[in-house]
This record gives structure tokens, sequence and C-alpha cells, in this order.
């Protein structure tokens, strides 16, 4: 038993899943694992797409000789140099030392630089081919989808579309690898979470790689991590396609960072205003018990977003200063926007707020409520004001 998985007649899965990693990029938990996608081409030349993350090396190494036996792998073909895929390829060269390494001018500098590997490389430029035999690969250059040298790679014989950390998703595979064997449920929250945080700040450049490989006739995506997409890869293409181009769902997120509760009594006003007013799917959450990424997940699927902070060492509440952080960072933008706070002896984390609406493309709402102590009446009705007013720019965008 090799756990390699047949796609086609001459194509195999031989990735691998982790469910040991805590956190991906140790930054981003991992609660349902993920997978390192490789795959392997046996031609009359044997080539593969990507490695695996270097502490899977002896599982990989064994499902290739397990497909191949004494046959050598001719090519390695790099999409994409981030060491969750290219952890493997040291090992790979000490098992198969005539291997030829595929990639474009900028793969090699991470190359060199990573592993010191400079000979017995092989540089493409974009729409270049290879021959394998049967399988014959295009390239197509994909830059910053996610790193410099980021690259697809075509096979028009089967038609799939091996496409990097595009298309990708959290979630490991257990015991599935095809979209029609899955349960997309599953893993459609996941994927989503992983597009938000891992590939969001990519956005437009995903969207135009989308627009030029619109000409492909693809039977099949592959991607480095999640799913294989042979019965309907048109879904995750248009899931990709809507949201890197922003494109977002009726509904609200009302986020708050609270200490004893003043700003959450607010964010819940806000929230019930916003029931009451017309919004049906609303998430609020607080900011220091819900993990950022899964807040940047629920923020990319909808069309509102509401922000409300305390004030913390005379700034921001620092849970709040992660969140609208990494917000900017991932250029945040068609949305409408709330803000509201409190402070008890020292202003600011409105203002931060403020600061923030300035810095995303997205559509303040009136009023800005903010709170000294504790909220009163009136200053609650503000909060419901700001619900409505938010509700209505969300149903009317
Ligand atoms: Fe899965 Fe950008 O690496």
């Amino acid at each position: 038993m090799i756990n390699a998985i047949q796609m086609t007649d001459d194509i195999y899965w031989v990735g691998v899943n982790d469910k040991e990693t805590d956190l991906f990029e140790s930054l981003w938990p991992l609660p349902e694992g993920v997978s390192y996608n490789s795959y392997l081409i046996k031609d009359e030349k044997i080539a593969l797409i990507d490695t695996v993350k270097i502490n899977y090396n002896d599982s990989f190494l064994e499902k290739i000789k397990g497909l191949i036996g004494e046959r050598k792998v001719d090519y390695l073909i790099i999409n994409h140099m981030e060491p969750d895929h290219s952890g493997s390829i040291k090992s790979l060269r000490e098992a198969y030392p005539d291997l030829k390494i595929v990639g474009n001018a900028k793969t090699m500098n991470f190359l060199a630089g990573f592993y010191n590997i400079k000979e017995g490389t092989k540089i493409i430029e974009d729409g270049d081919q290879l021959d394998l035999g049967k399988h014959q690969l295009s390239f197509y250059l994909t830059p910053m989808i996610h790193w410099p040298e980021t690259m697809m790679t075509f096979d028009e014989y089967d038609q799939i579309l091996f496409s990097g950390d595009a298309f990708g998703g959290f979630g490991s595979l257990d015991g599935v690898l095809f979209d029609d064997e899955l349960n997309i449920n599953f893993y459609a929250t996941e994927i989503r979470r992983y597009f938000s945080n891992i590939v969001a700040k990519y956005s437009p450049l995903v969207s135009k790689a989308i627009q030029r490989l619109s000409d492909l006739d693809i039977k099949m995506i592959a991607a480095t991590h999640g799913p294989v997409w042979r019965e309907d890869p048109n879904y995750i293409i248009e899931e990709y396609r809507k949201w890197s181009n922003y494109e977002t769902d009726e509904g609200v997120v009302v986020v708050y960072g609270s200490m004893y509760g003043n700003t959450k009594i607010m964010a819940e006003a806000v929230a019930r205003s916003l029931s009451e007013n017309g919004i049906e799917n609303i998430k609020l959450f607080d900011v220091s018990r819900k993990h950022v990424s899964d807040i940047i997940n629920e923020i990319w699927q909808y069309k509102g977003v509401v922000l409300g902070s305390c004030i913390y060492n005379l700034e921001i509440f620092p849970p709040m200063e992660t969140l609208i952080n990494d917000l900017e960072n991932r250029n945040l933008k068609k949305r409408v926007l709330g803000i509201f706070g409190s402070y008890s002896w020292s202003g600011g984390a409105v203002s931060r707020l403020q600061n923030f609406a300035k810095q995303v493309n997205c559509q303040l709402v009136e009023p800005v409520v903010e709170v000294q102590y504790s909220p009163d009446a009136n200053m609650l009705d503000q909060c419901y004001e700001l619900g409505k007013n938010v509700a209505e720019a969300v149903i009317n965008y």
C-alpha cells in the first residue's frame, strides 16, 4: 500500500496530509489539518510537480518509489518555492541526482538561497512547453499568487491545471481527493479561510490570472493544498473569482474588543438593530476570543463590517489593532463600515478606527459612536441608529 492516488491513466497524487502542525506559517490555526499536494506524471519521462514539507520527506519518497520502482524522476517542476512545497527538494535531488529542476528565473534565486542548488536546472519562460512524451506541459507565470516566482503548469493531454496555491484551501484530505468524493460543506469554510488569510492580499493578481486562464479548456484543477477539482472545476474558479473581486453576500460581521463589558453592550445593541432592520446573517465576535483568521474569513464573506473597541494603555485594544492591521494588509474594500468604542480616562480607540476607515476603501456609515465610562440610554440609541444605517446601506449597496 503506497497511498498514492491515481488521477488519470498516467497522473498520480503523491502528496501528504499534515495533522500535526498547529499553526500554518506559525500564524494560522489548522483545526482541520492541511494537505501538501504533489503530483507525479508517469510518461516516457517522469515528472513531479512540487514537493511536500520537509517533515514528510520519507513517506513522500516512498510513494514515488512505490509508483516508479527503479525508474528515475527526470523533472521536478516547481510551481511555488514556499517551503511547505519545496521542503523536500534536497532529499529528492539526493535520491535522483540527475533530476532536472524546472522553474522560472525567480524560482532559481529561491532554489539557490534556500537549498544551495545551482546546477541541474532548466529555466523556463512564460508560455514555454516541456515534452514528456504523451504529455506536453505548458507554463504560465503567475507572480504573487502567492510569491514572486509562482507559476502554473497545464498538462495539454489530460487538460489538468496544476495551479500552485491558487484554488487551494485548508483542510486535510481525509480519505478523499476529488471534489465529487467529499462533502463540500466541510471544506468550504476552510477554503475561504485559506484564501482570505493567505492569498487575499494578492486579489487583483488572482483576478488577472483567472481572466488569463479563461481560454484554457480545464478539465481538472490540482492545487498545492486541498481537493482536486474534477467534477466541477468551475466551482472553485468562481469562488476564487468572487473573493478576489471583493464580491460579498448580504450580512454583517460585528467585532468588539471589551475588557469589562461596556463595549460589548454597545456591540449587542448594534447587532439587535441590524436584526430588527432586516439583516439575517449577523456574526458577532469577541475579538479576544475568536481567532483573527476566523474573523477575517467571515469578513471576506459579508458586505457589512462593524468594529468596536475599548482602549488599553492609551491605544486601541491590542487584539483589535491586530485585526485592523490584517484587514489593511489585505486591502479590504467594497464594504459598508461602522465604528464605535468606549473609554474611561483616555480616548484613542475610536480615532484609531477612524484612521483605519481612511486607509481602506469602504463606505463609512454614521454615526460614529464613542462612549465614556458606560453607555447610557442615549448612547445605546446611537448604537441602534448605527445598526439601522449599516443595515440600510448593506441592503441597498
Ligand atoms: Fe502553500 Fe504559498 O505556500
